[in-house]
């Protein structure tokens, strides 16, 4: 791609993600980079009309191949309409989930295997990869505590499933960071906020160098 930087932050529930996303891109843009930030599913208006289909299914619930399907239609829309013109335009695209989600819930813990999710990437998105994923890994503990503060007693169709298949999805994605790790900086997700911050801005350091 151009001569943006696609980044992708992973990991399990209440891993904080989403909160290291905002703080990337702040960073970021203040080192006068221009920014956008995303996530999955969603990210364009028919991917979050995709979202909210599976995050609360209708009737009795999704199975596991129309789900993977589901996620990879989402991604395709979202690929295609604001990450690919947005990195080509030179920005930094900064995503909250991607494919590796994709690889570890429905490959992973949902029973799919890696060759199929992959296989459908490929038609979806073109196997579109991040420059850098991020995988943000947290002891089971803290993100029990983290989500009875976040949800209050409320979780969406997959963030409820229960505790071995969450598990699962943890084993998952260690596994996808050991099998590759070019793609990948584990990035130690316990402490404050701003620590967590800290080690992700040494993480990109590599590919921000590549931008000087
Ligand atoms: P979020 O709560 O991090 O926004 O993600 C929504 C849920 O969707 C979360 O439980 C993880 C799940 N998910 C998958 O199962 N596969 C995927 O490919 C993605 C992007 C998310």
């Amino acid at each position: 791609m151009g001569c943006g930087k696609f980044i992708a932050l992973e990991g399990g529930e209440g891993t904080g993600k989403s909160t290291q996303a905002a703080l990337l891109a702040a960073s970021l843009s203040k080192r006068g980079l221009t920014t956008v930030t995303t996530r999955e599913p969603g990210g364009t208006a028919g991917a979050e009309a995709i979202r909210a289909l599976l995050l609360s299914p209708p009737g009795e619930g999704w199975g596991p191949r129309a789900e993977a399907l589901l996620f990879a239609a989402a991604r395709s829309d979202h690929v295609e309409r604001l990450i690919k013109p947005a990195v080509e335009a030179g920005s930094w695209v900064i995503c909250d989930r991607f494919l590796d989600s994709s690889r570890a819930y429905q490959g992973g813990a949902g029973g799919l295997g890696d060759d199929a999710i992959l296989a459908l990437h490929q038609i979806g998105s073109n196997g579109l990869r991040p420059d850098l994923t991020l995988l943000i890994e947290v002891s089971p503990v803290t993100v029990a505590q983290r989500l009875s503060q976040r949800d209050q007693g409320k979780s969406d169709a997959i963030g409820g499933r229960d505790a071995e298949y969450h598990h699962n999805v943890g084993l998952a994605f260690g596994k996808l960071a050991a099998k590759e790790p070019a793609l990948f900086a584990r990035v130690n997700g316990e402490g404050s906020a701003d620590q967590v911050h800290t080690r992700i801005l040494a993480a990109i350091e590599p590919i921000l160098s590549e931008t000087r």
